[in-house]
């Protein structure tokens, strides 16, 4: 049976090891082990018998305002429900703990489509959210493309700072 379950510091090699063989592939960007350890409560795991299916991350980032990350899934488990679940249960923690707009910076825009996500403009996204873009391999050519979910009506725009 998978569980989705947070990570612990017993974690990190293997999410380490996940999301870089995908950066590898250019597919997602590259996390150092000091930035899966910094950010470690933002991570759930997909796991069954003690088997790391997928992660991904929960990223608070102004009021009521998240990103979506880190999301990987097995290569040999992939298309199978895994990443939907697994955006399912950080959307769940993000909407209990006041959350009210969620988004992702991703180069998989099929499958965001498919979990109800909104192309947005990357330039309506708030200032802040560009904050860590300089550490980037790719930066300042960005070619990912921005997705929102908000539970209420409201634009990336309107967000105050
Ligand atoms: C992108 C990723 C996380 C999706 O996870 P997954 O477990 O394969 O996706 P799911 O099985 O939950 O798919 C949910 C739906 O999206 C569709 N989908 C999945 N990946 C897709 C893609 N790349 N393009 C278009 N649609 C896609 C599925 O067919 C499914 O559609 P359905 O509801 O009609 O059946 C996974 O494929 C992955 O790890 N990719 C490599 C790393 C990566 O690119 N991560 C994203 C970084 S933001």
């Amino acid at each position: 049976m998978i569980v989705f379950r947070p990570a612990t510091f017993s974690d990190v090699e293997h999410i380490h090891k996940l999301l870089n063989y995908y950066a590898k592939e250019g597919l997602m960007l590259p996390r150092a082990r000091n930035a899966i350890y910094e950010n470690l409560r933002d991570y759930i795991l997909a796991v069954e018998n003690n088997r790391l299916l997928g992660c991904g991350a929960l990223h608070f980032v102004w009021d009521r305002f998240a990103e979506i990350r880190s999301l990987a899934v097995e290569p040999s488990l992939q298309k199978t429900g895994i990443g939907r679940q697994l955006v399912e249960h950080l959307e769940k923690e993000g909407i209990e703990r006041g959350v009210t707009m969620f988004f992702t910076l991703t180069y998989q825009p099929g499958f965001f489509a498919k979990c109800d996500y909104i192309e947005t403009a990357k330039d309506k996204l708030p200032q802040k959210v560009w904050k860590e873009c300089v550490y980037c391999p790719q930066y300042p050519y960005c070619n990912e493309i921005a997705f929102i979910k908000t539970t209420v009506d409201y634009e990336p725009s309107q967000i105050k700072f």
